[in-house]
């Protein structure tokens, strides 16, 4: 895996690249499909065993990068790869902030296999590790949070999305003191900077994609932080009372046939098995975690982060590209 961590950051530098022309253009799908083609392109060219666990979805509905697609040379270390090739496609078609190429590495065996369906999230940094448990209520465990902390409520900062399906959280955490950051998309980036040294966020908590989940898991994982994440159907993710659904159906029999469980909480070693994990990002547009892409006379400038769970190392990789 040590081989594959400098490599791996021209890959998502490739994506970033593929989909910067792009912003503001409006149209998503194109978005994803340049940053999708980019970045398999650059995985071939590894010398890995790598199959893509966390994808663009499975292989009837994604032409590349599906879950179970063979990448890499075919020789070196065989490895899981989750791949999010632009987390925040919305952000780049519309010019807004905090869009990321993002992926993660962990030896075969070693990554929940998760479908493209709604996971529930909470993340911590290394001081409050052991403090959080889905099976609790928010409110509860924003309490043994700031007891882990030593915190009081009022000084806690909990970061989530500003989706009205977590409006009931919001709602509650406020109640709390808790101060509230709802970010408009990105929960990888908000998962990273919770367990970042100088944090700014103590708490993540969303209800978002279970691909980004176990991508952030990986980065949790290497920085030392804690998570949990629960796998749940449209349905209660839209906070739908039992009534029949029919994409909610299809989730659970996926998740039976990829071996994971609806509503089962997932702790992070389940959802990493790893600690020899490398996960990496690059900025598309400006946002809190990294710079995005700027041009300076003919010269494109990428800023990305590499996380090495295997030497703990964190890189800030500034590159300068002559096209
Ligand atoms: P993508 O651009 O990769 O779809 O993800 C952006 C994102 O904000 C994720 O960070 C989050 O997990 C998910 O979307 C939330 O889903 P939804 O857009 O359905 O609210």
């Amino acid at each position: 895996m040590m081989s594959l961590a400098w490599p791996l950051f021209r890959i998502t530098e490739q994506a970033a690249l593929a989909a910067w022309p792009q912003t503001g253009c409006g149209d998503k799908n194109k978005i994803d499909g340049l940053a999708v083609a980019a970045m398999r392109r650059a995985l071939n060219d590894i010398a890995m065993r790598g199959r893509i666990v966390i994808g663009e979805g499975e292989i009837d509905h994604a032409p590349m990068l599906y879950i179970g697609e063979d990448v890499g040379t075919g020789c070196g270390p065989a490895v899981d790869i989750a791949v999010d090739p632009i987390e925040g496609t919305r952000m780049v078609a519309m010019g807004q902030s905090n869009a990321l190429a993002v992926m993660a590495f962990a030896p075969q065996g070693s990554l929940l296999h998760a479908p493209d369906m709604y996971m529930k999230k909470l993340v911590v940094n290394q001081r409050a590790r052991g403090a959080i448990n889905l099976a609790l209520s928010l409110e509860e465990n924003l309490r043994n949070v700031a007891t882990a902390l030593d915190k009081p409520l009022e000084s806690l900062r909990m970061v989530t999305l500003d989706k009205p399906r977590l409006q009931p959280a919001i709602q509650a955490a406020t109640r709390l003191g808790v101060k509230v950051f709802a970010l408009a998309d990105g929960d990888v980036a908000a998962s990273v900077m919770t367990c970042q040294h100088d944090n700014p966020f103590d708490v993540m908590y969303t209800v978002g994609g279970a691909p980004e989940g176990v991508i952030s898991a990986c980065a949790v994982k290497a920085l030392d932080g804690d998570m949990q994440a629960e796998l749940i159907d449209f349905r209660q993710a839209k906070g739908e009372a039992q009534a029949h659904c029919q994409i909610a159906e299809d989730e659970r029999r996926r998740c039976a046939a990829m071996g994971v469980e609806v509503n089962r909480i997932y702790p992070l070693q389940e959802l990493v098995k790893s600690d020899d994990v490398l996960f990496c990002a690059t900025g598309v547009t400006d946002g809190d975690l990294l710079k995005g892409i700027h041009q300076y006379n003919g010269k494109v400038s990428t800023q990305t982060l590499l996380i090495n769970g295997a030497d703990r190392t964190c890189n800030i990789i500034d590159s300068l590209h002559f096209r």
